[in-house]
């Protein structure tokens, strides 16, 4: 889409939650250090809200929180807070100096965690919002409240919640799907119908925030966007509790790359995603999967034959991105048994090579009886290859 396409209300806000929800995941603990360079990785990339943590978690939680608000140069710097005073005085002690600082709070809104979490009445949990979105409100301009469980809250209580954090000053309304559970229709419905049922909605922004239970997050994400949400929480690889949060790269190019059937846009530089990804991945000791979208090592690599062939001749017949979009140097063709002539030839080509007709059919012959019996083909075999090839002819 071209600047000039772009319209203010497709506008889609990304929030990031790595160091929050994303550290949240087990084992992905990250020390203060790394959370300022991730912090500022986020910021530098165009992130628009960065979740730095929960400063009432911990000590360290809350100095890094601070830490980070103190020194983001452009990005909100929210800081989360449970439905208790205490919390939302330490997130709004430790985001206190940041340019532009944010206090998200939550409560769970559906029966069962009501009724086997909280211990409370639907009625009790509708005064809780009021009197903690007042407070968060008198500490920043800027809050953010979050239904925990939305996706599994009755849909009239649900109204009956967003309304109330809207009349208490919530400027933004998120409806998690916490466990994962929603498909993507009913998600997009859930937005469309608060939207239109709850009568203070234009005064506030909605967004969406989805686990990956079902595989579903980014899927769900885009749903909601579509059922009317602008802010789009999300994490770095997709880390987060149990099964992960969307993740922020897939987020960002389903975005840029569909704009023929979506008309949203967002802030973020694609050419950092592959750096932000490395960076995440080394800071938590989470490696990324093979064939992780976007990122994944195997994202822009090409090992069949008839694909490596497409390529070569023109790379949009397998590729849908270009490598260079989110930050990879080029595509990789990968020498293994699927391999087919063209791409064997264009190899001989790169290592220098100029073999005859004769020559190369039997050394293609060779590279495949190689590459039958050895998982990975080194350019270093083809080499040994193709000079025993030359040596014998
Ligand atoms: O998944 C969830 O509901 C959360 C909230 C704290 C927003 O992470
Ligand atoms: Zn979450």
């Amino acid at each position: 889409m071209t600047t000039a396409n772009k319209s203010d209300k497709d506008r889609v806000v990304i929030f990031d939650t790595t160091l929050r929800d994303g550290e949240q995941c087990p084992g992905a603990t990250m020390t203060f250090e790394e959370k300022i360079e991730v912090a500022e990785m986020l910021d530098d990339m165009g992130v628009d809200i960065i979740e730095a943590g929960f400063p009432i978690a911990s000590v360290g939680d809350f100095e890094a929180v601070a830490e980070i608000a103190k020194n983001a140069k452009s990005a909100v710097i929210a800081g989360l807070a449970r439905a208790i005073s205490g919390d939302i005085a330490r997130a709004g002690e430790a985001v206190r100096h940041a340019r532009r600082g944010r206090i998200h709070t939550f409560v769970s809104t559906s029966p069962i965690h009501l009724a086997h979490q909280m211990r409370k009445s639907e009625a009790e949990v509708l005064e809780i919002i009021t009197a903690t979105v007042t407070q968060a409100r008198n500490l920043v301009e800027d809050v953010e409240w979050s239904a925990m469980d939305a996706t599994r809250t009755p849909i009239d209580y649900l109204c009956k919640c967003v309304e109330t954090a809207i009349a208490a000053g919530a400027t933004t309304v998120n409806l998690p799907d916490t466990v994962g559970y929603a498909v993507p229709d009913e998600y997009r419905r859930m937005f469309k119908t608060i939207r239109e049922r709850v009568p203070n909605a234009d005064k506030a922004i909605f967004s969406v925030h989805c686990h990956d239970d079902l595989g579903l997050a980014v899927a769900n994400s885009l749903a909601g966007v579509e059922g009317g949400a602008r802010q789009v929480e999300s994490t770095i690889n997709g880390i987060g509790e149990r099964a992960g949060n969307a993740a922020l790269e897939e987020v960002v190019m389903a975005i840029k790359t569909r704009g023929d059937v979506m008309p949203y846009w967002c802030n973020v530089e694609s050419t950092m995603l592959t750096r932000a990804s490395k960076l995440v991945s080394a800071a938590t000791s989470f490696p990324v999967q093979y064939n992780k979208a976007i990122v994944g090592r195997n994202a822009f690599a090409h090992e069949s034959g008839i694909h490596q062939d497409g390529m070569l001749k023109n790379a949009q017949t397998y590729e849908i991105m270009t490598p260079e979009s989110v930050g990879v140097k080029q595509t990789s063709l990968v020498m293994g048994k699927h391999s087919g002539r063209h791409a064997f030839q264009h190899k001989l080509e790169e290592l220098g090579y100029k073999l005859a007709e004769n020559q190369l059919q039997d050394a293609f012959v060779r590279f495949k009886a190689l590459a039958d019996r050895k998982k990975d083909i080194y350019d270093e075999d083809i080499i040994a290859l193709v000079d025993e090839e030359m040596a014998a002819s």
